[in-house]
Parts: structure tokens; C-alpha cells; sequence
């Protein structure tokens, strides 16, 4: 056997029903979240350049920005308990975006596939875990 293959590149995110909040409006947000984190994915594993990805990754933070508003207004509205701490949660994956977004402006493309990877995860785990928690203190709209 040769050497084991170590997935270098990040790979597209796919919708499925396990992700579900149990809100419409979330999980359509959620959706076109996934979406434009799947064109970044194609973008970057397509090579396209800088501008086109700085582009993508400007839609990103501003989609994901007025996700959280949406999702802490609904939080707000059905009195969920924990509403404080997952507004503190948006706000640090808002930062770290933006500085994310600093280093790579200044750096090469190929730098940004960590970044990326990292997103991805950092979004399916927020989904699953985070945003999960609410759910069962919203009713469906
Ligand atoms: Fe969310
Ligand atoms: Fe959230």
C-alpha cells in the first residue's frame, strides 16, 4: 500500500435534513450560506483569482452578518434562555472572519484552503450544535 491520501483541498457541503432548525426562514438562510461557502470551495479548487475570491468571501460575511441579526431576533422573539452566549458565538465568528479576510487580502490563494476548511467546519458544527439548541424553542413558521 501506498501512502494514505490526505484530503488537501476543502469539498462542497451538501444540504441535508439533519440540518434543519426547525424554521423555514433559518434554514433557507442557512442553505444560501452553504451555497456561497460551496462556490468559495469551487473557486478555489477551480483557480480562480483574487478578486473573484475576495469577492465571494465579501458576500460571505455580509450573508452570514444578517443570518446572525435573523437568528438573534428570532432567539429574542421565543425567549430562548442561551440567547446571550450565541450572540457572543456570532460575534467571535465574525471577527475571526474579518481577520481571516485581512491575511488573505495580503496573502497568496493558496493560503486561504485552511481557511476555508476551516469555515466549513466551523459552520456545520454551529449548525449542529449551537443553532440546534434553539430549535426546539422555535415553533415552525
Ligand atoms: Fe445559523
Ligand atoms: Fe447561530
Amino acid at each position: 500500500m501506498s501512502g494514505h491520501n490526505e484530503r488537501k483541498s476543502p469539498v462542497a457541503i451538501e444540504w441535508r435534513d439533519s440540518l434543519s432548525v426547525n424554521s423555514k426562514v433559518i434554514d433557507e438562510q442557512h442553505k444560501s450560506i452553504l451555497n456561497t461557502l460551496n462556490n468559495l470551495v469551487h473557486s478555489l479548487n477551480t483557480g480562480s483569482n483574487h478578486d473573484i475570491i475576495a469577492e465571494i468571501i465579501n458576500e460571505l460575511i455580509d450573508q452570514i452578518t444578517r443570518h446572525f441579526i435573523t437568528e438573534e431576533e428570532f432567539m429574542k422573539a421565543y425567549g430562548y434562555p442561551s440567547l446571550e452566549e450565541h450572540t457572543a458565538r456570532h460575534k467571535e465568528f465574525i471577527d475571526k472572519m474579518i481577520e481571516y479576510n485581512t491575511l488573505f487580502k495580503d496573502n497568496a490563494i493558496g493560503a486561504v484552503n485552511g481557511v476555508v476548511l476551516f469555515l466549513e467546519h466551523w459552520f456545520e458544527a454551529h449548525v449542529l450544535m449551537e443553532d440546534m439548541d434553539y430549535a426546539s424553542y422555535l415553533t415552525s413558521d
